[in-house]
């Protein structure tokens, strides 16, 4: 699978730079100053950065921009990567600037000259995210690793400074790789697997199967699974870094193949529904950084595992399922299939865990690519306090979140003439009342937030720091709000 580039921090020992392979990268601010670094790369090319940095060329870069010299003289590198930054650049650029170079650095090795400018290691993590290339299915030889190597006055502080974050990128390659794969491959069998796997690095996971999940009642999760010659499953991970304190649930919708069920969905780019666990793996991909980075706070990861298809033992539409909360449910529509699943895998996490509040990710509806796009996430919550906690972690991590409205008015949409509610609302406000349905399991004084990530969690082109895929939208934002808000 692919992993995030292992990155290393020494001394600086300019005299390498001269025989360096691969590219070799500097920072050069605005002032276009050049440092030790930079000015060592320019005597031996005869000065090409000097002429570079006094051009047009560099004068119109934004800050975070990169542009490669290609083949200079006097290296055995086989470009210069000069990056516009600061010495003392914001988070966010330093990030930026380190997946711009991702993008040009090709497979090859990189040195990187970072003595002069802070915050090295948001650079490394902007460089380790934007390297991510799912290939795992491409057949042609597998090419060496190629090394990362930073040059840095300080390389323990640095090497510390960037643990956490080798952690969150390393969540966030795992939720992508579980986002990308294909349903063939990823069954729930498989994901419950994976998830298992993480037992190793300190984490509780549980597999809840049919027969358990049967007795606790969940059959409005059962009911959409039921088609499906996978088993469905409950996986529940906890990771007990804070003591006795009752737990942070994040829930998520683990919908490996989305047919749309006997309310078949058409052909054209059905093939993207391989990515409608996406919620499921934002959840897994969180729960494996604060492993990694053994985060001091109680969370539990439960996430809903099923596949929607149709056949002979597939639910109708026009049946009617009971909750393990007990409300019957007139399914008009079993293409409106993730809130199912979410709605007995929160009533249960709340029954079980009784946590201080909860968090549900969810591919859930093609409405909000209609209203939001692939910018921003929809955000639903009964609480200000921890909506807002949420989106200001986002907005830290760059990750786009927007709070979408939930009045007590949308509820009478879901009204069934035969059950206590129905699956789907109607065209009009369709994320609105898919969220408000979820919020029937939902207990009133729990803080809660519902993020449809459907226009998120996977892009057709590249964005900022994923090529085009799955991007593991959230994961960074959800560790920052652990570490802000529940850790002591
Ligand atoms: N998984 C889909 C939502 C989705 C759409 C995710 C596009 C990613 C991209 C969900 O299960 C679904 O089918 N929703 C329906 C709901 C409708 C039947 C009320 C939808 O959005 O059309
Ligand atoms: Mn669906
Ligand atoms: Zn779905």
């Amino acid at each position: 699978m692919p992993t995030p580039a292992q990155i290393q921090f020494d001394e600086i020992d300019l005299d390498a730079v001269a025989e360096a392979v691969g590219r070799v990268v500097i920072f050069v601010g605005d002032d276009a100053k050049l440092d030790a670094g930079a000015r060592k790369v320019n005597t031996l090319t005869r000065k090409t950065v000097d002429r570079f940095v006094q051009s047009d060329g560099f004068e119109k870069m934004a800050v975070g921009d990169v542009k490669q010299l290609g083949y200079p003289s006097g290296l055995t590198a086989m470009g210069v990567i000069v990056a516009k930054l600061p010495r003392r650049p914001s988070a966010s650029d330093a990030r930026k600037a380190g997946a711009e170079i991702a993008k040009l650095r090709a497979d090859d090795d990189l040195l990187v000259l970072a003595g002069a400018i802070a915050r090295a290691e948001e650079i490394a993590l902007g460089l380790a995210l934007r390297g991510y290339n799912f290939d795992v299915h491409k057949t042609d030889e597998p090419k060496p690793k190629p090394a990362t190597r930073f040059m840095v006055t300080k390389p323990e502080e640095i090497a510390k400074a960037a643990a956490p974050m080798a952690a969150v990128a390393e969540g966030v390659f795992f939720t992508r790789n579980l986002t990308s794969e294909p349903a063939n491959v990823l069954t729930t069998d498989d994901f419950a697997a994976r998830l298992a796997g993480m037992q190793e690095l300190g984490l509780d996971v549980e597999i809840l199967e049919e027969d358990a999940l049967e007795k606790l009642g969940m059959r409005t999760l059962l009911s959409v699974g039921q088609g499906s010659v996978s088993p469905s499953k409950v996986v529940v991970m906890s990771w007990n870094g804070g003591g006795h304190e009752a737990p942070f649930a994040l829930v998520g919708k683990g919908v490996v193949f989305d047919t749309g069920g006997i309310s078949l969905k058409p052909a054209a780019g059905m093939e993207n529904m391989t990515m409608d666990m996406g919620g499921a793996g934002v959840v897994a991909g969180v729960m494996r950084t604060l492993a990694l980075r053994k985060a001091k706070a109680n969370v539990v990861g439960l996430v809903g595992l099923v596949e929607n298809m149709p056949s002979g033992s597939a639910t109708r539409p026009g049946d009617v399922v009971k909750s393990m909360k007990g409300d019957t449910i007139e399914i008009i529509n079993t293409d409106a299939e993730g809130r199912l699943v979410l709605a007995d895998v929160m009533w249960y996490a709340q029954e079980r865990f009784k946590p201080v509040g909860m968090i549900n990710l969810a591919t859930l509806t093609g409405a909000i690519l209609v209203a939001l796009g692939h910018e921003n996430a929809g955000v639903f919550s009964n609480s200000d306090e921890l909506s807002d906690a949420f989106i200001k972690a986002a907005k830290t991590e760059g990750e786009g979140a927007w709070r979408m409205p939930m009045d007590p008015a949308y509820d009478k949409l879901l009204k069934s003439r035969i059950a206590d509610v129905k699956n789907v609302g109607g065209r009009n406000a369709g994320s609105i009342t898919a969220a408000k349905f979820l919020q029937r399991f939902v207990n009133d004084d729990l803080p809660w937030c519902h993020l449809d990530i459907a226009g998120v969690a996977s892009t057709s082109s590249a964005t900022g720091f994923a090529p085009a895929g799955a991007t593991g939208w959230g994961v960074m934002a959800l560790n920052r709000l652990i570490a802000d808000e529940y850790e002591g």
